[in-house]
């Protein structure tokens, strides 16, 4: 069942991404402000401000950004990476081509002040 759980948020996420691929690049409108970039393509898997709910957590293993482990090894090139490529284990999709190069940056620069 969990499994199961998972595959299926992962499949809607991977859906919801590439339907926003085709359709030109318009998550959040194109807005390029970071925490508007989040809210849209982030939160729904990490939370409004970085903190998963407790069911991703548990279910999809999300992590928390805004937790001291995380802060302390977090850096610019780490978490665009992530962003662009997605986990390796497919539990986070990528979002090179969803998001423009800009979107892209300004969700990191935003990813950089959780927590704090
Ligand atoms: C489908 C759910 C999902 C979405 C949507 C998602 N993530 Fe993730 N994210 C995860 C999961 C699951 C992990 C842990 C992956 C792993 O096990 O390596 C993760 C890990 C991360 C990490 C690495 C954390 C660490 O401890 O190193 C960062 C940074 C991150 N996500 C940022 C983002 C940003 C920014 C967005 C939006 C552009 C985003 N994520 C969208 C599920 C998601």
């Amino acid at each position: 069942m969990r499994r199961l759980v998972t595959a299926l948020v992962v499949a809607a996420v991977a859906g919801t991404v590439a339907t926003l691929a085709a359709c030109d690049r318009t998550v959040a409108g194109g807005s390029t402000d970071g925490a508007t970039v989040f809210r849209a393509a982030c939160a729904s898997c990490h939370g409004e401000r970085g903190k998963p709910p407790q069911q991703m957590a548990a279910q999809l293993g999300v992590r928390d950004l805004t937790g001291a482990e995380f802060r302390a090894r977090r850096d610019r090139a780490t978490i665009e990476g992530q962003v662009r490529k997605g986990s390796g284990n497919g539990r986070m999709p990528g979002f090179e081509g969803a998001l423009t190069a800009a979107q892209i940056e300004a969700v990191t620069a935003y990813v950089l002040t959780l927590g704090d």
